[in-house]
């Protein structure tokens, strides 16, 4: 299996590291437009293969989009992050034309790739590339509510003290500030409602917190989260490539 991830930076590079470790695939190219920088991340990151014992070979390259041909799965990080007080839908007149070529790219060498988007605003770049490509609709997925959804499992676990893989929760809507719906009625501990052991206002209060976790971290850190949105897109490329049967709320 061979596996792209587009874009080096610091989602895409914790993707392929995160892909990489749990040898999801035999072949990993990273590729970024950026001189030498996914050659280098490459390298960095194979030279942790005999310190953490994995076999998948990482490839990095300049835009050389020949080397990404026939990847099974390609995930796309390129584009711009957003800065704190930044909607991520302001970031789309950047980022619409860098993903559309992008995808133009991948399926010159890729035709039959499944193409997992992760550049923002997530909803309307996996629209663009859906639209732009012709492709079947099951073959472009948003990885927006695995992401929103795990946020979501963390900010019930530190509530209720509990693992957060001990959780059922799903955030439908929008990856967006103001259009993701956490289902906190739906939520389950164990199968257990939380709303067993969480009062209404913490409730409240958990949904309010999923909704801006990726705009709380960008003000924490200055620019846009990278380990969630790295391994949420990981998580799809397992699944499909492993053929898992799981199902992710888009
Ligand atoms: C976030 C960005 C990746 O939610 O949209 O962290």
């Amino acid at each position: 299996m061979k596996v792209t991830v587009v874009g080096a930076g610091a989602v895409g590079a914790t993707c392929a590291d995160n892909i990489a470790r749990k040898e999801l695939c035999t072949e990993l190219v990273l590729l970024d437009i950026k001189e030498g920088l996914a050659e280098g991340k490459a390298q960095d990151m194979m030279q942790t293969a005999a310190l953490l014992g994995f076999d998948t070979k990482i490839v990095g390259c300049t835009n050389d989009y020949a080397k990404t041909g026939g990847s099974n799965v390609v995930v796309i990080t390129s584009g711009i992050p957003r800065k704190p007080g930044m909607t991520r839908e302001e970031l789309i007149g950047t980022n619409a034309g860098i993903v559309k070529e992008v995808c133009e790219n991948i399926l010159k060498y890729s035709p039959y790739a499944i193409i997992i988007v992760i550049s923002n605003p997530m909803d309307t770049m996996t629209y663009l590339a859906l639209q732009s490509t012709g492709i079947p609709k099951n073959r472009i997925i948003g990885m927006g509510g695995t992401l929103d959804s795990a946020r979501f499992k963390y900010q019930l676990s530190t509530h209720l003290g509990c693992s957060p893989a001990d959780l059922n929760a799903v955030v439908i809507g929008g990856h967006g500030d103001t259009t993701m719906i956490p289902l906190i009625h739906h939520a389950t501990w164990n199968s257990a409602p939380v709303s067993d052991f969480l009062s209404a206002q913490q409730q409240q209060q958990v949904v309010n917190d999923t909704m801006v976790g990726g705009a709380t971290l960008t003000k924490l850190i200055g620019t846009s989260a990278w380990y969630a949105p790295g391994a949420a897109g990981a998580a799809l490329v397992e699944s499909i490539l492993r053929d898992e049967k799981k199902l992710f709320i888009a």
